[in-house]
């Protein structure tokens, strides 16, 4: 089983690569992001909440989020296993994550983060925000992510290293060199 959490700044290419992983290796996409517009689109109770919190670049609280990735995880114990793209985003949700699949006699394989600077998550962010209408795609809710990113989600990578599974990557370049890239990082814990 391959469970893989693709770590990186927003923008960095998380679910981008997350669907020529899921591809190539037949994993289930775990991306908190997605569930949470989700919950939006369909103006559910929590849909409304999260989307105030969104729209600012905050983060939802870890209880409803780790809620969501419990659910998932123990409707598809059957599968390949899974990519974990923006979750965990604080050592809380890490620390839960562990627990949750250790339920089932599991743990993470590995963690990858895309290095990408900021001054090109920016640009990319701006471009989907043109392109797309993403919500959250405008300067200042990037500059808050960006801020969000350093102080509250990048210890994440700490908690992975101590346990010797910290995997970077370069993340500028072609999607497929970069894709190439992570997959040789995979290749070295199968
Ligand atoms: P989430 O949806 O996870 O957003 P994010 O982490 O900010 O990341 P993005 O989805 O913006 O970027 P990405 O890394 O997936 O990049 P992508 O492949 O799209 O979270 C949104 C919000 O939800 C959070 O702010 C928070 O409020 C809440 N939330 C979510 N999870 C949470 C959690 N666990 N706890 C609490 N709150 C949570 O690529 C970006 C763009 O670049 C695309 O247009 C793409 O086409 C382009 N691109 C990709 N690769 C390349 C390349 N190599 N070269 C050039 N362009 C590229
Ligand atoms: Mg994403």
């Amino acid at each position: 089983m391959l469970n893989i959490v693709l770590f990186g700044p927003p923008g960095s290419g998380k679910g981008t690569q997350s669907e020529k992983l899921i591809a190539a290796h037949k994993l289930v996409h775990l991306s908190t992001g997605d569930l949470l517009r989700s919950e939006i689109a369909q103006k559910s109770e929590l849909g409304i909440k999260a989307k105030i919190i969104m729209d600012r670049g905050e983060l939802v609280s870890d209880d409803i989020v780790i809620g969501m990735i419990r659910n998932k995880i123990n409707a598809n114990l059957d599968s390949n296993g899974f990519i974990f793209d923006g979750f965990p985003r604080t050592v809380a949700q890490a620390g839960a994550l562990d627990k949750v699949l250790a339920e089932t006699g599991k743990a993470i394989s590995l963690m990858v983060t895309l290095e990408v600077p900021d001054e090109e998550v920016i640009q990319r962010l701006l471009k989907r925000g043109e392109q797309t209408g993403r919500a959250d795609d405008n300067m200042a809710t990037i500059e808050n992510r960006l801020n969000v990113y350093l102080c509250q989600t990048s210890p994440v990578k700490d908690f992975y290293e101590k346990q010797g599974k910290y995997h970077p990557v370069q993340g500028l370049g072609t999607i497929e060199e970069i894709y190439e890239r992570i997959e040789s990082e995979i290749k070295k814990v199968g």
